[in-house]
C-alpha cells in the first residue's frame, strides 16, 4: 500500500480542500456576461441578423452546399456532429485550440470523437489556422462586421456572434444534424456519450448544479449542450432566437435562464435536463472525481493569460492522473490543482461586460 506522501502531491488536493474550493467559489454568479440594455450602446446599431425564419446567410449565402458537405463527412451514423466555435484570439498557436485538441487526443476514448468534429471558424484568420490543424473546417463569417474595431463595437460584434451561434444552432438542427456545442476552453477527458442523458431534446452543462437535472433553478453554462434534432428543439431555437427581442442587450445564455421557465417550453414539450457537474464540471464547479470526469470548462474566468494559465495545469493534472498507479487510482479522492488564476480575479471582474468581451476576445 502506497503512502500518502508518495502521490504526487501537486495533483491530489484532498476533499477537505475541495469542498473549501466549492465554498469559496461557489458562491459566484454566473460567469457570462450580465449586460443590461440601459447605458450600454447595444441597441444604437440596427441589427445586421435576419429574423430567426430567414436563410442563414453563410459566408454571404453561398456556402450552404459546403456546410452540407462538411457535416456529412463529419457526422456519425446518426447524424450527430460535435461543433465548436473558433475566433482570431483563440486560434492563435499555442493557445486555446492547441489545448483544445490536445485533450481529444490525450482523452479516454476522445481522440475517435475528433471524426467528429467540426471547428466553425468566425474570422479568416481562425479558418486558416483550423485548416492547418484539422479536418473539418467551416468559415461561418459575418458580412460587414470588422472587430478591430473601438471597444463598445467589439461588445456589439461578441453579443452579435453569440447570437449569431444561436440562429446557426438551429439551422443545423433543422438540417436534420443532433449537435454537441462545446466552447474551446473546454477539455475533453472522456467520451461523453455514456453520461448524456437518453431521452432528452435539450441536455446543457451548468456553472452550478443544484444536484438534480431536471431542475430549472440550475444555472446552465451555454459553452455546452447536446441537443436532438426534432421539431420540439427547432421550435424551442426559434424561440430562444426571437426572445432576444424582448430582453434586448442580453446575452444568449442570460436569455436562456429567463425563458427556461416560460410555459412555452413545456407546451412545447421540449424534455430540458441538465448535466451534473461531476462529469461535465469547470472552474466555477470542479467535478471533483478525476475518475468520473467527462469535460471541464475554464469558466468563471478573466483574461485569456489567466485561462491559458490554467487551462495548462487541467491538462497537466490529467496527464499525471493517467500515469499515476489503478490501485492508487481508486484508493483516493483525486482532484485538480485548478482554479489558480481564474476564478478570483473573475469574481472582482465579471460584472463589466466590457471586460467580458476582452476577455473573449483575448484582450
Ligand atoms: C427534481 O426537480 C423536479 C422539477 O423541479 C421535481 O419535480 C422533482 O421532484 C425533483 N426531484 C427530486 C429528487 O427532488
Ligand atoms: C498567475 O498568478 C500568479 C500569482 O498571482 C502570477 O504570478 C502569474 O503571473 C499569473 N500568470 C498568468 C499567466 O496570469
Amino acid at each position: 500500500m502506497l503512502s500518502e506522501s508518495t502521490v504526487p502531491r501537486a495533483v491530489l488536493v484532498f476533499a477537505s480542500i475541495s469542498v473549501f474550493i466549492l465554498l469559496l467559489y461557489g458562491a459566484s454568479d454566473s460567469p457570462r456576461v450580465h449586460s443590461s440594455s440601459s447605458g450600454y450602446p447595444f441597441n444604437i446599431f440596427p441589427s445586421r441578423l435576419g429574423g430567426s425564419d430567414s436563410k442563414i446567410p453563410i459566408n454571404g449565402g453561398g456556402d450552404y452546399n459546403k456546410l452540407e458537405k462538411v457535416l456529412k463527412e463529419a457526422a456519425m451514423e446518426d447524424k450527430t456532429v460535435i461543433i465548436a466555435t473558433l475566433n482570431e484570439a483563440w486560434a492563435a498557436p499555442n493557445t486555446v485550440i492547441d489545448l483544445f485538441l490536445e485533450s481529444f487526443r490525450i482523452g479516454q476514448g476522445t481522440r475517435r470523437l475528433l471524426d467528429h468534429l467540426v471547428i466553425v471558424a468566425l474570422d479568416e484568420k481562425a479558418y486558416r489556422r483550423c485548416m492547418e490543424l484539422h479536418t473539418h473546417c467551416f468559415a461561418l463569417v459575418t458580412q460587414g462586421l470588422d472587430f478591430h474595431d473601438e471597444a463598445y463595437f467589439m461588445t456589439h460584434f461578441y453579443l452579435e456572434m453569440m447570437w449569431r451561434r444561436i440562429d446557426f444552432l438551429r439551422s443545423l438542427l433543422e438540417m436534420g444534424y443532433n449537435f454537441v456545442f462545446t466552447d474551446a476552453d473546454i477539455m475533453w477527458f472522456r467520451d461523453p456519450f455514456p453520461r448524456f442523458f437518453l431521452d432528452a431534446d435539450f441536455q446543457i452543462a451548468c456553472d452550478h448544479f443544484s444536484g438534480n437535472s431536471s431542475d430549472m433553478r440550475n444555472r446552465p453554462n451555454g459553452g455546452f449542450n447536446y441537443v436532438k434534432s426534432n421539431k420540439r428543439s427547432i421550435e424551442f431555437y426559434k424561440f430562444w432566437y426571437s426572445s432576444r427581442e424582448i430582453y434586448p442587450g442580453y446575452h444568449d445564455q442570460d436569455v436562456l435562464n429567463f425563458i427556461k421557465f416560460d410555459p412555452f417550453i413545456e407546451d412545447l414539450g421540449l424534455k430540458m435536463r441538465f448535466l451534473d457537474t461531476a462529469f461535465f464540471g469547470g472552474l466555477c464547479e470542479p467535478s471533483k472525481d478525476l475518475n468520473l470526469v467527462c469535460t471541464m470548462h475554464a469558466n468563471c474566468c478573466y483574461g485569456l493569460d489567466s485561462k491559458l494559465h490554467d487551462l495548462r495545469i487541467m491538462l497537466q493534472d490529467w496527464k499525471t492522473f493517467l500515469s499515476l498507479p489503478p490501485t492508487l487510482i481508486r484508493s483516493l479522492s483525486v482532484s485538480w490543482r485548478v482554479p489558480q488564476n481564474c476564478s478570483l480575479n473573475y469574481v472582482h471582474q465579471h460584472d463589466s461586460p466590457e471586460k467580458s468581451v476582452q476577455q473573449t476576445l483575448g484582450h
